[in-house]
């Protein structure tokens, strides 16, 4: 099993879109193991956008996504972080491929609805960012026999 980190970002939170969002992964089979509504700060943005503070867009980028709060869960299933990459679609809603999420609801490269945790190693880090240990809930769905057969 892998996990992956999701943040519906504030465009998300404030178009009402998280419901719609959410029964996505959850029609989808994975299992939601930790969920939180938080305000992002800007420290903890330039942790979490390590790798883009330097870039022009970054100013823009830490503006939005500390502007409102954000909903941060950790979502867990087979190849999760390839698995939902493919659900949101292109960075840009305006590439994102109608049928995946920013395809749909989404016409921005900035207010592209939810984040994913791009590798599995991203992930890791991401989820140590956001939750505490204690935070997080295993536990085994009832539904797991009916997502794919044993020998697959
Ligand atoms: S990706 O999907 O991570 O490969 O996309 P990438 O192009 O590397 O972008 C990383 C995050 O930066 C945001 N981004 C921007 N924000 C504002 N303006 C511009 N021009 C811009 N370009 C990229 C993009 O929404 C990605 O955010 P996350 O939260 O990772 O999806």
């Amino acid at each position: 099993m892998e996990r992956s980190l999701i943040l519906l970002k504030p465009d998300c939170v404030q178009r009402r879109l998280m419901g719609q969002v959410i029964s996505r992964f959850e029609n989808k089979g994975l299992n939601i193991i930790a969920m939180k509504m938080i305000q992002v700060t800007p420290d903890l943005a330039k942790q979490h956008y390590a790798e883009h503070v330097e870039k022009p867009f970054y100013p823009g980028l830490e503006a939005f996504i500390t502007g409102a709060p954000v909903l941060a869960m950790v979502l867990e299933g087979l190849e999760v972080v390839a698995v939902v990459r493919d659900m949101l679609g292109a960075t840009s809603g305006l590439k994102a491929n109608p049928g995946t999420i920013r395809g749909d609801f989404s016409s921005s490269r900035q207010m592209n609805l939810v984040h994913a945790s791009d590798s599995i190693e991203s992930a890791a880090r991401e989820i140590a960012l956001y939750f505490d240990a204690s935070e997080i809930c295993e536990y085994t769905p009832t539904l797991t026999p009916w997502f794919k057969a044993d020998d697959e």
